[in-house]
């Protein structure tokens, strides 16, 4: 019997158990009421309100834009429509990089509004006081090392990260310093599957990869590219399991076609 089928409600213990049993986690993004609710109902284990909120929700090129007040909203309306799965916000640029107490502010106006379940961070040593500061107020936190989007201008591409030695040792010392400072679990993106693997087998605490390879604890997609919602983006790591983009454009298409050619409303479908 599988650990997450066993459970009512996920919590970073049971992504723990999960972990220590071999259990892989699953992990996707949902932004809004209605999506987070079928995410749920499918049995997913965590749900991140990402702050990929800004590229998909809002049209952004990049994650930087989206405020703390923004992604409040997001992270309230997943919530409401969730009863099982661990609810994970992002906690956007600039609402924590200033300094440990500031993150510590934003990370509780997250959880005092939004009801969440814990909030991830981008970063390692530099940020660790902040996590060190938020675990001590009592909020799970998740990390996020390699590939880091709020980070891209100062990388100038989101090209696969921790290639070269000297960055995948950094990446190593990293997760161990968010391990050491409490996170209850890391994301790696975007790296070479062989430091993912390196990385699961040395922590103790779930590792979730995104474009990660498979020997990490669990995986996780945006829910926008896996159902083909997006249709630009491609990578390599990506697997696409509906092509919603041209399923929506063909009922709206049918739609408009109805309409003009007054087939609908039919006389089933207006009141006497
Ligand atoms: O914002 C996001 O969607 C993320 C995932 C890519 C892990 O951080």
């Amino acid at each position: 019997m599988s650990v997450q089928k066993e459970v009512k409600r996920v919590t970073t213990h049971v992504l723990a158990e999960m972990k220590l049993h071999g259990e892989k986690i699953s992990m996707l993004t949902a932004y809004d009421y209605s999506m987070a609710k079928l995410v749920d109902q499918a049995g997913i284990d965590v749900i991140l309100v990402g702050d990929s909120a800004s590229n998909v929700m809002a049209g952004n090129e990049t994650t930087l834009p989206i405020t703390l007040d923004q992604m409040i909203y997001h992270g309230k309306s997943v919530v409401k429509g969730v009863t099982r799965a661990l609810v994970v916000v992002d906690m956007p640029f600039g609402s924590y990089q200033g300094n440990s107490l500031e993150a510590l502010s934003s990370a509780i106006r997250i959880m005092k509004i939004t009801h969440a379940d814990a909030v991830k961070l981008e970063g390692g040593k530099e940020i660790i006081e902040s996590v060190e500061r938020i675990v001590l107020a009592g909020i799970p936190v998740m990390g996020h090392l390699g590939l880091m989007p709020q980070s891209i201008h100062k990388y100038g591409t989101y090209t696969v990260r921790a290639k070269e030695e000297l960055e995948a040792q950094k990446l190593l010392e990293d997760a161990r310093l968010l391990e050491q400072a409490g996170c209850f679990a890391i994301v790696l993106e975007k790296i070479p599957a062989k430091l993912g693997k390196q990385v699961a087998e040395e922590l103790k605490i779930p590792v979730i990869g995104i474009g990660a390879g498979g020997g990490v604890d669990g995986q996780v997609l945006v829910i926008h590219d896996m159902l083909g919602l997006t249709q630009e983006f491609s990578p390599r790591f990506l697997r696409r399991y509906l092509n919603l983009a041209s399923e929506i454009k063909g009922a709206v298409g049918n739609y408009v076609a109805d309409v003009k050619s007054r087939d609908f409303p039919n006389e089933k479908e207006q009141y006497n």
